[in-house]
């Protein structure tokens, strides 16, 4: 921690005119012209880790943009909550969201963004997503029986085939066939390599006229997808589009009160669900069954507990309430590897951020990963360690534990869903998922690790890496 630290100011109460007094926080040098771009194209967890030495709030350089990096659980409430009308989604995110789906609900402000948002929930109600149940575990059996014994497998790759069919069966009622499947992830993955830090920093320094052999991957991949994306809107039409999935609802292209969704925002719509809902619960996959297999007492303590609560049966959605301890491993998997690493936000005016001056158009980034791995607020944080979020003492060996939250930590300590009006709007539709599907697989197979660890790459979201590892049938215990 800096002892540049100036008093704290609450965020909530500051004003422009407060701004004008309070102090610029401190700031991590870097180069001349491109700041620290290169520092976190060459070492981004590195980058991360000194900034938090830092402070709670640190100014850089990144990109030719003024930003900030926010490592204080109040700040961040402040941002995405109490204050949010202060501040937009801005630049950094508007860039992102150009090179996949700039008319997306996850993009677009104001009016438009509400709209969209208010037709899109009904897709998320609990009622809606305890009717997908049945369709996650069935997915995740069927996976499973399609690995041999002693086989190899990208957990990665398995595990985003896996959750985009799910996506596809149960919020656009479409089974997409293999060949669709790898259409959708290579975007992903295109999109991935296209905007990484490193990519970003070196994009930024080469010649227009360079040939730039990721960007043109890009292009093709993105091409296909949307070429894909009109087929399946056309189709969809084609069949009269009557049904009540999201798929049919934007096919239909209407609001409730019969006014139209532009053409591009219905292409951007699917888009935006196509990459936001199957990548994002893969990597939390992966990273959980990675741990687990490195990790037999919780692995132990997990099989237990599904043995108690399911029997000799798969999980059903009515039994979630029961399975406190898979639902720990999950967050546990969240807290180590937010599939999102921040939270991107811009304030509109100059704004008091945890006592400093931040001025209007700075790129905040809310340091989801940052925060989550702090010891203020977690013991050993580099542990896996799904026990931190049950109540002591209980853990019985007919199950029964009961999950806690521990009242001391500020809210904010865990946020892998954002919060405030735009957390993620599936974000009860991914924890259905990962439960049911974590449950499913745990009970059929154990995985034993090939490689020492996990390699993870940090980006605007985390790359697991492939996550190698040799399948072999549950053993009884
Ligand atoms: C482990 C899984 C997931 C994680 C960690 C995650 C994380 C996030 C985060 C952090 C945000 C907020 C971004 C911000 O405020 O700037 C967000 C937004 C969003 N997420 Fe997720 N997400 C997950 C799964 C899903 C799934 C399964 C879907 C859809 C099926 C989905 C759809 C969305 C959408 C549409 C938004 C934009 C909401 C808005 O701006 O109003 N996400 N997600």
């Amino acid at each position: 921690m800096s002892d540049t630290q100036p008093p704290r100011v609450d965020a909530e109460a500051s004003t422009t005119a407060d701004s004008a007094n309070a102090p610029r926080p401190p700031r991590l040098g870097g180069l001349p012209l491109v700041g620290s771009t290169l520092s976190i194209a060459r070492d981004p967890f590195g980058f991360l880790e000194t900034a938090r030495e830092t402070g709670d709030v640190v100014a850089y350089d990144a990109y030719g943009t003024e930003s900030a990096l926010v490592f204080d659980p109040e700040v961040v409430e402040s941002v995405l909550v109490s204050r949010a009308d202060a501040f937009r989604k801005g630049e950094f995110e508007t860039d992102f969201g150009e090179l996949i789906a700039p008319s997306g609900v996850a993009f677009t402000e104001g009016e438009r963004w509400r709209r969209q948002r208010q037709l899109l929930q009904s897709s998320f109600t609990p009622a809606r997503i305890r009717s997908y149940a049945e369709v996650m575990v069935d997915e995740a059996a069927t996976l499973v029986d399609g690995w041999d014994d002693g086989e190899t497998i990208s957990l990665r790759e398995e595990l985003s085939r896996y959750s985009l069919r799910v996506l596809a069966r149960s919020l656009f009622d479409l089974p997409l066939e293999d060949d669709r499947t790898a259409t959708v992830i290579r975007a992903a993955n295109a999109v991935n390599r296209y905007a990484s830090p490193r990519r970003l920093a070196i994009g930024g320094l080469l010649p227009s006229w360079f040939p730039d052999r990721v960007e043109r991957e890009y292009e093709d991949a993105m091409a296909d997808l949307e070429t894909l994306v009109a087929d399946l809107v056309a189709q969809r039409r084609a069949a009269d589009a009557t049904g009540d999935d999201l798929l049919s609802l934007l096919a239909r292209a209407e609001y409730p009160d019969g006014s139209r969704l532009a053409p591009e925002a219905v292409r951007d719509q699917l888009i935006t669900f196509l990459f936001a809902g199957h990548e994002t619960t893969a990597t939390t996959l992966t990273v959980a069954c990675w741990l687990l297999g490195g990790d037999d007492a919780v692995r132990a303590e997990l099989e237990r507990e599904l043995a108690a609560v399911c029997g000799d049966r798969d999980p059903t959605v009515g039994k979630l309430g029961d399975l406190a301890y898979t639902e720990a491993v999950v967050r546990e998997a969240l807290r180590l590897y937010p599939p999102a690493t921040g939270v991107y936000r811009e304030p509109t005016s100059d704004v008091v951020l945890g006592g400093y001056r931040v001025p209007a158009g700075t790129t905040l980034q809310l340091s989801v990963y940052g925060i989550q791995r702090d010891e203020r607020w977690w013991n050993e944080p580099a542990t896996f360690r799904p026990e931190r979020w049950l109540a002591s003492g209980t853990g019985t060996e007919d199950g029964g534990w009961t999950l806690e939250d521990d009242s001391d930590r500020p809210e904010y300590a865990y946020f892998p869903f954002g919060g405030g009006p735009r957390h993620c709007l599936g974000m009860r539709f991914a924890m259905t998922e990962l439960q049911l599907a974590l449950a499913t697989i745990v009970r059929r197979v154990e995985f034993d690790p090939v490689a020492d660890a996990l390699e993870p790459s940090l980006g605007v979201t985390i790359d697991p890496g492939p996550a190698a590892v040799r399948v072999r049938p549950r053993r009884e215990k």
